[in-house]
């Protein structure tokens, strides 16, 4: 993970390898940073006089400087004041860590506005602190920073990536709660990092075994429990789904139990988050076409959301009792594969008719919704890269949301708002649940064309129990095919942000 501190002082005594200021686009922002550029560079930048840079949202402008340790500042656009948001925060850090990468600067520092500059803005008038602003700042620079290249023994340009990231505030006075903000963020985004290596992470090296493996290590380093259970415990307790998905593979399955400490007092709510853990998704006996198969790899990306916000409460003490589920398995067509027509019974008794073996995630989600039970707990929400159908309703700007409770939906909408991890809510209407029925089983894994994120969420439905339940089809928003604000094309480590922001703002 990138380093992330705060130090008050002066920009002139800054040691770093590229300052970023920030611009706003309008006035009077404008021309009171372009009257400090004046002094520090002894000139207007040509592009500013020119009026080719104006102070966008996310445009840069380096200007060199003369005299000082930093030799170069960069500009970064910020947009108009008025439209100033923690989004907008995110993508000026992002754009100034880019420009780092550009340059080569593995120690970039970022000058905050000072609160003369912060206090009229609508964004603080309108209550948002400047510890989430802080916040914010950190996260879209160290989100930025990430790369997946530990197995690109030459890296690309020779450079190994920006290594710290610190913000400059003119005072001491708000000093601890950027610190606070910025220390936030550090834990959010080494769990975000930490979610999408183990996304992008293929599947010769993430399986269901070490995949067990890597959350005990960060169950040990980061202070939450885990227990594991292994295919002969799976088939004891009787997950017919996830032994069945499992069998087309020579890799067992596992099935992953994380627990952090709940803080002693009076009874806490217990909210357990299920992530889906196919480790490689190649459809099975119902085979995947080969083109983007290679994507399949990523199919525990709401297994990884979990993991990382599982690492992030360990450290925040939230007045919960919170439980991680991961049923982990690799969907193979071996010689022992589940089979259309084949019919399995899960946790819960219920049994489910096999209409298609690539609608794997289902199976094994629907043990481990039934399990959530034994806690009877007070929300369950669940991860996962459940249907290609969400991508074509929501592509890859918005997580597809259907549920059972309209406060857990609605909370799950206003952290989504905050963090721009947005989710949107499809319906469950009564008249889909016949899309799913089967003539030989209680209900089928598949159904016919039309409305598939909502078919699969009511196959879900089946095995819930009594709790309010949320599911949460990142299938769009987990796999990236272009590069964003500030991710890379690949896994996006989605659900990690979203999940530990609504945790924070939860009330039951
Ligand atoms: N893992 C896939 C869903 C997926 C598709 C994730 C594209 C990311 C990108 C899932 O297991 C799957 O194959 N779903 C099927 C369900 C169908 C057979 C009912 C699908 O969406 O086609
Ligand atoms: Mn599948
Ligand atoms: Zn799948």
């Amino acid at each position: 993970m990138i380093s992330l501190k705060v130090i008050a002082g002066k920009p002139e005594g800054v040691r770093a390898d590229l300052v970023a200021a920030i611009v706003f686009e309008d006035e009077p922002g404008f021309s009171r940073r372009m009257a400090e550029v004046r002094k520090t560079a002894g000139h207007i930048p040509p592009p500013v006089a020119s009026g080719a840079f104006k102070g966008k949202l996310g445009q840069t402008l380096i200007v060199p400087i003369a005299g000082r340790a930093a030799h170069q500042i960069v500009l970064v656009g910020a947009g108009p004041a008025g439209r100033f948001s923690l989004e907008a925060a995110r993508r000026i850090s992002a754009a100034a860590i880019k420009a780092a990468m550009a340059q080569h600067a593995p120690a970039v520092v970022l000058q905050l506005p000072d609160a003369e500059e912060l206090s009229p803005l609508p964004l603080l008038k309108a209550g948002v602190s400047l510890r989430d602003l802080a916040l914010s700042f950190a996260e879209g620079g160290a989100l930025a920073a990430y790369r997946f290249d530990k197995y690109r023994t030459e890296k690309e340009n020779d450079f190994a990536g920006v290594r710290s990231f610190s913000f400059l505030v003119a005072s001491r006075r708000n000093f601890d709660t950027y610190r606070q903000g910025v220390r936030d963020a550090a834990l959010v985004c080494e769990a975000t990092w930490l979610a999408r290596d183990l996304a992008n992470a293929p599947g010769n090296e993430i399986y269901p075994e070490s995949l067990a493996r890597r959350v005990r290590m960060a169950g040990r380093k980061h202070g939450f429990s885990v227990t594991v259970f292994d295919e002969k415990k799976i088939a004891r307790l009787g997950m017919g789904g996830l032994l069945g998905v499992a069998k087309g593979s020579r890799k067992p399955p596992r099935f992953i139990i994380m627990e952090t400490r709940t803080p002693r007092g009076r009874k806490r709510p217990t909210i357990v988050l299920v992530g889906k853990g196919i480790t490689f998704d190649a459809g099975g006996i119902s085979l995947k076409p080969s083109a983007n198969m290679a994507e399949m790899k990523m199919d525990m990306s709401g297994a990884a959301a979990v993991v990382g916000a599982l690492q992030v409460a360990a450290h925040l003490r939230l007045p919960l009792r919170l439980i991680g589920l991961i049923p982990a398995a690799e969907n193979l067509p071996g010689g022992n594969a589940l089979k259309p027509g084949d019919i399995l019974r899960h946790l819960n008794g219920k049994t489910s008719e096999i209409d298609n073996t690539d609608a794997e995630g289902r199976l094994i989600l629907a043990d481990a919704l039934s399990y959530a039970s034994r806690y009877t707990p007070d929300l369950v929400i669940d991860l996962a890269t459940l249907t290609g159908a969400v991508v074509v309703a929501l592509g890859h700007v918005t997580t597809g949301m259907l549920g059972t409770s309209e406060p857990a939906m609605q909370q799950l909408r206003a952290a989504g708002d905050r963090t721009f991890e947005r989710v949107w809510e499809l319906p469950l209407f009564e008249e889909y649940e016949k899309l799913m029925k089967s003539e030989i089983a209680d209900v089928k894994n598949a159904g016919a064309r039309w409305a598939g994120a909502i078919t699969g969420a009511v196959f879900l439905k089946h095995f819930i129990g009594s709790y309010p339940w949320v599911h949460l089809d990142i299938a769009g928003t987990a796999m990236l095919e272009e590069p964003g604000e500030y991710s890379q094309r690949g896994a996006s480590g989605v659900g990690v942000r979203l999940l530990v922001d609504f945790l924070r703002h939860y009330k039951p």
